[in-house]
């Protein structure tokens, strides 16, 4: 069936009306924000003719999940973000039920595909969900008459076309490439490759991973990609169970499955899991590569167990992280924020100090900075605790604190204004590396991304704290012998 295009200009004038009303500085200044109403997952996130460009779930109409869109946002330094007109809207009989999660990929003749998941009515009461393509110039995308283009007739046995969704395309050596992932008849989250020689007709090849009864139960939004001498795939399980280590928390969690790939075979061999993020907001990450070879991911900076307990305070709602640069060291992913902020930087402050008790610093505060702590642990044998607060004033902060006795380290944003009986705290390992604990917080307005040990373990949680609470503080038990560097970010 044609596309009817009512319901995209009905989007696309809806959000130039509201959400041109809505003030900059209502929202962050670098965490990307929907236009208008509710976002969630990031999508199509690519490089493509000269600009980052970020799609995202998207409901313009309200602040809650409804009927699926795709939002479109470009960016040429991955922090500043400019609406651009949504990208697609549920208009078809293959994506009537919804326009889900997916990406994107440049063609060599220049063209953006754009390869989602439609949901649709399966006549007996429920949804199918079904993989689709859209083609553009990067403003203006035309769904193919085809669609579905991977259908149920490609999905091997056990899959099912109930949870089948989030195809991540890319690609390589002339052919094009998905990953999919879908829910068994065990209950196992399985993803699913499949190859094409033109992003239309689809062939499966192969089950790259299941989940095994561990690691939840459905994998959503898979990336598959190499970075250094791993490949690694990253999905978003639903319903995990915590480990009692504390490195997995129940759930909705991120994984990255690190191993080798075999791309002959088309075989994948595990080797080691780790968690994504440590934190209370992150799902559904999503990387791509900058022209200069730089592996990024943005995630949704929310979580679905606790969305609905979110307060509701603007026109919009939800946000992404910030862009951050992914990288292998030791064999665990790592993460560190994308050098492009070191452009925002003002207003340095630089200190050595050693600390026994509490303090401040002139100049260092705020709601947008870009703040480093390097504590000399194994010049602090006395250092028993050490304690950074922010976002603080007189009733509210959020608090890092790290014990040496167990080399842990307490995410806790407790006391940082939300009346919601919500998770407020994450408990980490930090054991410092090379005699050293280094804790990088980047802060915009209500985001909060912490990145340990040079990004060994990261930390992303929205706080709810009013824009008054400015302060930063430090407080150590014990001497401790430290090197603090802040910008602020402008
Ligand atoms: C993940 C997810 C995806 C789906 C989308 C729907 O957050 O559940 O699996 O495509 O959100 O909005």
């Amino acid at each position: 069936m044609p596309c009817s295009a009512t319901k995209l200009e009905e989007a696309r004038a809806y959000e130039r009306r509201e959400g041109s009303a809505i003030p900059a500085q209502d929202r962050p200044a670098f965490h990307l924000t929907p236009w208008v109403g509710w976002m969630n997952d990031p999508n199509g996130f690519c490089y493509y003719q000269g600009a980052y460009h970020m799609f995202y779930q998207y409901y313009p109409y309200d602040t809650v999940w409804g009927p699926m869109h795709w939002g479109h946002a470009v960016s040429t330094d991955l922090l500043h973000w400019e609406h651009r007109p949504c990208a697609m809207a549920p208009d078809t009989d293959a994506d009537a039920k919804g326009c889900f999660s997916g990406t994107a990929t440049p063609t060599p003749d220049g063209r953006l595909l754009l390869l989602y998941t439609g949901v649709q009515d399966d006549g007996k009461g429920g949804t199918k969900q079904l993989q689709c393509l859209a083609e553009g110039d990067g403003n203006d995308f035309v769904k193919d008459a085809a669609n579905p283009v991977i259908g149920e007739s490609l999905l091997p046995e056990g899959a099912s076309c109930v949870d089948f969704r989030d195809p991540k395309i890319w690609y390589e050596d002339g052919v094009y490439h998905c990953v999919v992932s879908t829910r068994d008849d065990r209950e196992q989250g399985r993803i699913l490759l499949y190859e094409s020689p033109d992003a239309r007709r689809w062939t499966y090849r192969t089950t790259l991973d299941v989940c095994r009864n561990e690691y939840g139960k459905m994998w959503e939004c898979p990336d598959f990609f190499a970075l250094d001498d791993r490949q690694l795939l990253l999905v978003s399980p639903q319903e995990m169970e915590g480990t009692p280590d504390g490195e997995f928390h129940a759930g909705f969690g991120t994984v990255a499955l690190l191993g080798r790939y075999d791309k002959e075979r088309a075989a994948f061999t595990r080797e080691s899991v780790q968690p994504i993020d440590y934190g209370t907001d992150f799902y559904a990450p999503q990387t791509t590569l900058t022209p200069d070879g730089r592996r990024v991911m943005v995630a949704w900076m929310q979580n679905w167990a606790t969305v609905n307990e979110a307060p509701r305070n603007h026109r919009w709602f939800n946000c992404m992280t910030m862009a951050r640069e992914l990288f292998i060291r030791d064999g665990r992913l790592c993460q560190r924020p994308v050098r492009e902020i070191e452009a925002m930087w003002k207003n340095t402050v630089h200190r050595k100090e050693t600390l026994d008790g509490s303090t401040s610093y002139a100049g260092v505060a705020g709601r947008r900075l870009d703040l480093t702590i390097r504590l000399d642990a194994a010049a602090s044998p006395e250092c028993r605790r050490f304690i950074l607060r922010f976002a603080q004033n007189d009733r509210h902060f959020t608090s890092v604190e790290w014990s040496s006795a167990y080399n842990e380290l307490v995410f806790d944003r407790s006391c940082c204004g939300s009346r919601r009986d919500i998770p407020h705290q994450r408990r980490i390992k930090a054991a410092p590396q090379n005699g050293v604990l280094t804790l990088r917080l980047v802060l915009d307005g209500d985001c909060a991304e912490l990145f340990v040990n040079d990004g060994e373990r990261t930390i992303s949680a929205l706080l709810d704290t009013p824009a008054d609470a400015q302060g930063i503080s430090l407080h150590s038990e014990g001497a401790a012998v430290l090197e603090l560097t802040s910008h602020e970010l402008a």
